[in-house]
């Protein structure tokens, strides 16, 4: 199933490829920012068609599309393009992403990133890679030695105001955030030793399944802002190298909104 996902998560990022720097049209989703090109659809699509080919029975979550319900105790969480609008603007930080869960605990998860040809994967219980060598997060302890990474939601509502309070306590309590504009790769990013954390809020399944498996195999820790399990839904995610968790909790643990 690994070698599956990373086959399909490769060859859907050939796809993206594709279409990449020639992008004309684009359709707007659930607010004007929330975009939708023709690369999502037919990585989507690709990815689906190549999950009902050797898997016909598995549940699938894709972005784009409907939920394909089945009584598997297996179910495929896909991003067929994280970071669109990154995509969009021909910048080259985007990624597919697709997760596999067993019993609703996910066991195979693959981010790959077609521009800079970076593939991490991760499998429950036995590490976590990029392009075959093993990576892990770095040993950083406080907050005050860090490098976190963040993002924003595409509806702007309290919530997205509050968010920028929140963005200058916690900026001011490090050497600096970045915003990237895709999840997935935040989470790999935080895995490989770049970042030292990531929180977001307001993420959906498939941006956060396959990142937090990557992380956690790589060392790292992943939670909700109160420090419980990090919901399936993806609402308010914090993602450390562990060291700094408790830290960022004391911040984040203040503004459960
Ligand atoms: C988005 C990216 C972005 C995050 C947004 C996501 P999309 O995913 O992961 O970093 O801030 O909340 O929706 O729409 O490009 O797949
Ligand atoms: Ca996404
Ligand atoms: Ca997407």
């Amino acid at each position: 199933m690994l070698n599956f996902a990373v086959r399909t998560a490769r060859a859907a990022g050939a796809i993206l490829m594709q279409h990449f720097g020639q992008i004309s049209s684009y359709k707007r989703k659930s607010s004007p920012i929330d975009l939708l090109t023709i690369a999502d659809t037919q990585s989507e699509n690709f990815i689906i068609n190549e999950i009902q080919t050797i898997f016909p029975n598995h549940h699938i979550i894709a972005e784009e599309s409907a939920n394909i319900e089945s009584n598997s105790d297996y179910r495929w969480v896909i991003d067929p393009l994280d970071g669109t609008t990154n995509f969009v603007h021909n910048l080259p930080i985007f990624a597919v992403s697709i997760g596999l869960q067993y019993k609703q605990e996910t066991i195979v998860a693959v981010v790959y990133n077609p521009a800079a040809d970076k593939c991490f994967w991760a499998e429950k219980n036995v590490g976590a890679f990029l392009n075959g060598e093993s990576i892990h997060i770095t040993s950083t302890n406080t907050l005050d030695d860090s490098l976190l990474v963040t993002g924003f939601p595409y509806i702007h509502d309290d919530k997205w105001s509050k968010s920028f309070d929140l963005f200058k306590q916690i900026y001011g309590k490090t050497q600096g955030v970045r915003r990237l504009g895709a999840a997935a790769l935040d989470f790999c990013f935080v895995a490989m030793g770049r970042f030292e954390g990531f929180w977001e809020f307001g993420l959906q399944p498939w941006d956060v399944c396959a990142g937090a498996l990557i992380l956690e195999e790589a060392g790292g820790k992943v939670s909700d802002w109160d420090d419980s399990p990090m919901p399936f839904s993806g609402n308010r995610v914090l993602a450390t190298n562990g060291k700094i968790h408790d830290e960022m909790l004391e911040v984040l643990g203040k503004e459960l909104f």
